[in-house]
């Protein structure tokens, strides 16, 4: 998924880090979830994991990857729906995903705000889905949660369905990567009809834990072998980044506002965005007796100076820094061509010492 700092790329690199330092443990926290990758691929590999994020469609994808341990079966929703399908070995799931891609369009809370047709009253008609695939998205959401109101599907179906439709907007989004904006002409992308496709789930033995909420308010929750931060690096706030994909899992009608129709963020804002309360944040977190290890992502163009955050840090335990040349594409200021830049992606690792 195309999200800020995803690290779906830099996993094995994390993991071999662990690996190479001789990290030990079962417990470990994502505590700046995002879109889950690393939760899942911990998960995967046989750790306990705690996970959370202040956005909401965050803790869907969580709710969907980590929390749940099985392969939805769609059972009673089967029994009650009418579907027939064109695919020959289709499991319950794939039909229940068919079905919802053949649904007809609805005219509900995306398309009356976020398609041109509805928007031309304002001064910048929005375009962040054509008039179709919107009406698509508002029937998908509609159905979804008729589902779960007529109790046809389970709390792990619904949100497996609602993180199969959050995975997949940003393939029809209109947009260069965040949705602060959308482009003034169609991408190709958006002009495509819209589709779903199923999600892999991760079976696991062990009982996930997942939250929508500051993680600073879950330091003395459990007893932590890894704490895995992933901070925001930047000034910029999530929320506001990705005010649509909330929206759509929310898909609670909220007031909005400006040019993009944005909702209220103020309850979701990053004290990781701002130097001085990040670091204070950053030394609340490493103060914690809780926890054996934490690993620190961050690169060398972020917010925190590397001597403050290893001042910080070595006033509780032993300080290592590893580091990786990252090669990123960034847009430039006009926000059209692309080039390549290295970035240090840089993982501090605090050894805990004196733990309760
Ligand atoms: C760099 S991204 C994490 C990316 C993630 N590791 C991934 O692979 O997708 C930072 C995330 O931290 C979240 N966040 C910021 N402050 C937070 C806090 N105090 N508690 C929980 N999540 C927070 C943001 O909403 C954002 O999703």
């Amino acid at each position: 998924m195309r999200f800020i700092g995803n690290k779906e790329r830099l996993v094995d690199w994390i993991y071999s880090v662990i690996e190479k330092n001789n990290i030990k443990g079962e417990l470990f926290f994502d505590f700046f979830s995002g879109t889950a990758s690393v939760g899942k691929f911990f998960k995967a590999k046989g750790y306990q994991v705690i996970s959370s994020d202040l956005l909401y469609f965050s803790y869907v994808l969580q709710r969907a990857y980590i929390k749940n341990n099985t392969y939805p079966t769609f059972n009673r929703l089967i029994n009650n729906i009418d579907i027939t399908s064109t695919f020959l070995f289709a499991d319950n799931y794939e039909l229940v995903i068919e079905y919802l891609n053949s649904l007809e369009g609805y005219e509900g809370f995306i398309f009356q705000n976020y398609a041109p047709t509805k928007t031309e009253h304002l001064e910048k008609p929005r375009m962040y889905f054509t008039d179709e695939n919107a009406k698509k998205i508002d029937a998908i959401r509609i159905k979804i949660e008729e589902w779960k109101e007529k109790e046809f599907i389970n709390e792990d179906e619904y949100f497996i369905l609602l993180a199969t439709l959050i995975e997949a907007i940003g393939f029809f989004s209109n947009i260069l990567g965040v949705y602060g904006a959308f482009k003034k002409n169609w991408d190709r992308r958006a002009l495509k009809p819209f589709k779903l496709k199923p999600i892999s789930t991760i079976e696991s033995q062990k009982e996930h834990f997942v939250f929508n909420q500051s993680s600073l308010d879950l330091l003395d929750k459990f007893k932590y072998d890894i704490i895995y931060l992933d901070p925001p690096y930047n000034h910029r706030q999530y929320a506001p980044n990705y005010h649509l994909l909330e929206t759509i899992a929310k898909y609670d009608n909220p007031i909005i506002k400006g040019v993009s129709g944005m909702r209220e963020y103020k309850e979701q804002k990053s004290t990781f965005c701002n130097k001085v309360t990040a670091l204070r944040d950053l030394e609340t977190i490493c103060k914690s007796t809780n926890y054996k290890y934490i690993l620190l992502s961050y690169n060398n163009e972020g917010l925190m100076p590397q001597d403050d955050i290893v001042n910080i840090m070595s006033k509780y335990g032993d300080v290592k820094i590893e580091e990786y040349d990252y090669l990123r594409f960034k847009s430039n200021s006009n926000g059209d061509a692309k080039f390549k830049k290295f970035i240090k992606e840089q993982i501090y690792i605090l050894k805990r010492e004196n733990r309760r």
